[in-house]
């Protein structure tokens, strides 16, 4: 870890009077948030109501049509994607996610300067199709093992900060509690994560704060015990 990620370590990620849309097209407006070390923030919302919008702005792969972006003391507003990936935040898209052309090996090497797959060993331990598929085509992958694949590839990044979009989506369900198992531990080693989610049980098994969204704004936020399950329900997609 460099000075820079190291001096960050015990900050928080922080949004906050974010808009963000498409042209003319305002999608957000004024959405804050923030996540601090060893912290799980779960943003919920009915489809179509700018979850991925948000992931995007934060990731850097949408301009700001306002607002603040940093981690720590770090001003993130106007900064590209890599540069974002470089002070510590790891994104995990929710769509075209996994080379279909290539083996599932060289998916997960593709940004390693060697050739060493024993960092996944606790994800193929976990997941064991994924390891005994390493030299078949990520195509041949069902969608919910692509999943799995993109999140092994994400995670064990073991960046300070992880946007994970929708990470579940299409994963069995014990596969889906070994995510959340996975995703708890690296909480537990101070590492923060803004995971948008459809999955009720992960949610409640994963997050610490959530925050609710709905047509492009926040309606609420906070600790997750302060939630009845309905509440959340309610911005889950039916
Ligand atoms: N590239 C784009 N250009 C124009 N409009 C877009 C674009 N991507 C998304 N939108 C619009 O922005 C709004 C929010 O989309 P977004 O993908 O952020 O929603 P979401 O909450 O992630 O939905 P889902 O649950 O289906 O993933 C929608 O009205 C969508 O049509
Ligand atoms: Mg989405």
């Amino acid at each position: 870890m460099n000075a820079t990620l190291q001096s960050a370590a015990a900050d928080a990620l922080t949004f906050d009077d974010l808009s963000a849309g498409y042209g003319d097209t305002t999608v957000l407006r004024n959405v804050n948030g923030s996540v601090r070390a060893g912290e799980v923030l779960c943003v919920l919302g009915r489809n179509g109501v700018g979850k991925t919008t948000l992931m995007r702005a934060l990731a850097g792969f949408l301009p700001l049509m306002g607002g603040r972006v940093a981690f720590g003391p770090l001003d993130l507003a106007r900064r590209p994607p890599h540069a974002r990936l470089s002070a510590g935040i790891a994104y995990g898209p929710q769509e075209d996610i996994v080379f279909t052309e290539l083996s599932v090996g060289d998916n997960l090497r593709l940004h390693l300067r060697d050739d060493d797959l024993s960092r996944y060993a606790r994800y193929f331990d976990a997941f064991p199709r994924l390891k005994e598929r390493t030299a078949q085509r990520a195509g041949s992958l069902s969608g919910g093992e692509r999943k799995l694949l993109a999140f092994t590839r994400t995670l064990a990044l073991e960046a300070p900060v992880s946007l994970l979009d929708e990470p579940t989506e299409g994963v069995q369900p014990e596969n889906i509690d070994r995510m959340s198992g996975l995703v708890r531990m690296r909480a537990e080693a101070g590492a923060r994560f803004v995971i948008v989610e459809q999955n009720l049980s992960f949610v409640l098994q994963t997050a610490d704060q959530v925050l609710l969204l709905d047509h492009g704004a926040v309606v609420a936020g906070g600790p997750i015990a302060q939630f009845p399950r309905e509440a959340l329900e309610d911005h889950l997609a039916v």
